[in-house]
């Protein structure tokens, strides 16, 4: 039975394993914490880069002899392959730990079957507990194995009536600096950011981290289907970080460095990129989570295709009356068809406000 020290443990573990988030794909982020038989905090650890030892590994270092006779709570079951470092259920067992708390169980066909090997070594392993917050912290890379394609968080910034610039396309700034600053993190956070043309040619985005330390910085990405959009000197072009243009099978590239393009079939029944084939070679070059920033005509695509896994929109208190909308067509012509979604967080950010929501089970309204 889980007690106040068990969910206080596990609550850590998920707190560490949030320290990797960025750094860690095409891994998962991972969190340990160790306590020895009288219920001591002995080792601690997370996942912190792909290559790198697992949480498990890191916090029975830290415990050494410690270790013996107590429990682990680890946010994913422990894994039970050889891949780059070895087999975590079996480095649990050399430690001489009696009981593996889990949050989350390993969808990845071959990483699973950890609980099963201590089980079979005389070890408790117990699955579940915090799973919810286990499975938040890891949405990613759990998207990524579910699903096959990363997973795709779309972030807006846009006046309280919804607006993302002004009539006359000024758009500078309307959330504030500590807003600002947010987006930072969740784009360190992300493996990729990505925009359309149209956000590429209106504003020439960097779109690297800045102001965060050791950050990896991740891959930019323009969907930039005629190769028109992002010239030779463009920011996004600028070094700071790996990019990608996404441009059609057929688009003239000369322009753009070699290695920069990436070519794409046109979708199907709609203008532009085939977004699902996108996702699939972003994922192809190891890229679990996605930050699709805008604008509104790519994010519209993007939900219309059923691509859009969380929102985070940060809305200031300003109100313009006239401008795009945060969101273009995304296929919705009437009311019983919105895309209904749970608040999962509301934070205020200086004088804004974040919002974070994701697609809920289709809902009736009665
Ligand atoms: N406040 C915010 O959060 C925020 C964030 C970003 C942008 N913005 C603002 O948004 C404005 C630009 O937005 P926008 O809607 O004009 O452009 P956008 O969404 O950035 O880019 C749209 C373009 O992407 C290309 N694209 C490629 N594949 C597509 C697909 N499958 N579906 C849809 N589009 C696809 C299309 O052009 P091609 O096919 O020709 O390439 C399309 O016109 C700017 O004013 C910018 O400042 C605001």
């Amino acid at each position: 039975m889980d007690t106040a020290a068990d969910t206080t443990a596990m609550r850590r573990a998920v707190t560490l394993a949030a320290r990797g988030l960025g750094s860690t794909s095409p891994n998962p982020v991972v969190g340990c914490v160790v306590l020895d038989a009288t219920g001591q905090t002995v080792g601690e650890g997370f996942h912190q880069r792909a290559g790198g030892p697992h949480a498990e590994i890191h916090a029975l270092r830290a415990a050494g002899a410690k270790a013996r006779g107590g429990t682990a709570y680890v946010t994913l079951e422990p894994c039970n392959h050889t891949g780059r470092t070895g087999p975590c259920a079996q480095a649990l067992i050399e430690a001489g730990i009696a009981r593996v708390v889990y949050a989350v169980g390993d969808p990845n066909p071959q990483a699973t079957g950890g609980a099963d090997t201590l089980r079979a070594a005389g070890i408790t392993a117990e699955r579940g507990l915090l799973g919810e917050e286990a499975e938040a912290v890891n949405a990613a890379w759990l998207t990524s194995v579910r699903l096959g394609r990363p997973h795709v968080t779309w972030k807006y910034a846009a006046t309280l009536d919804g607006r993302i610039a002004a009539a006359d396309a000024t758009s500078r700034w309307i959330t504030s600096a500590e807003a600002r600053a947010d987006v930072h993190r969740l784009r360190a956070e992300a493996d990729a950011v990505v925009v359309g043309s149209g956000t590429a040619r209106t504003d020439d985005p960097q779109l690297g981290v800045r102001g965060i330390d050791r950050a990896v910085q991740p891959l930019r990405v323009v969907v930039d289907t005629a190769a028109t959009a992002v010239r030779p000197g463009a920011r996004v072009l600028d070094g700071g970080a790996p990019t990608v243009v996404a441009v059609a099978d057929d688009a003239d590239a000369r322009h753009l460095p070699d290695e920069a393009v990436l070519r794409l079939p046109r979708a199907a029944d709609g203008p532009g990129l085939d977004l699902a084939a996108l996702l699939a070679a972003l994922h192809g070059r190891g890229v679990r989570s996605v930050l699709l920033e805008g604008g509104p005509t790519l994010a519209g695509a993007f939900v219309a295709a059923g691509l859009v896994d969380r929102v985070v929109g940060y809305l200031a208190p300003v109100l313009l009356g006239a401008g795009p909308a945060a969101l273009a067509d995304a296929g919705i012509s009437t009311i019983a068809q919105a895309l209904r979604l749970d608040v999962t967080e509301t934070v205020s950010i200086g004088p804004d406000l974040r919002i974070t929501a994701v697609p809920g089970p289709a809902r009736k309204e009665i």
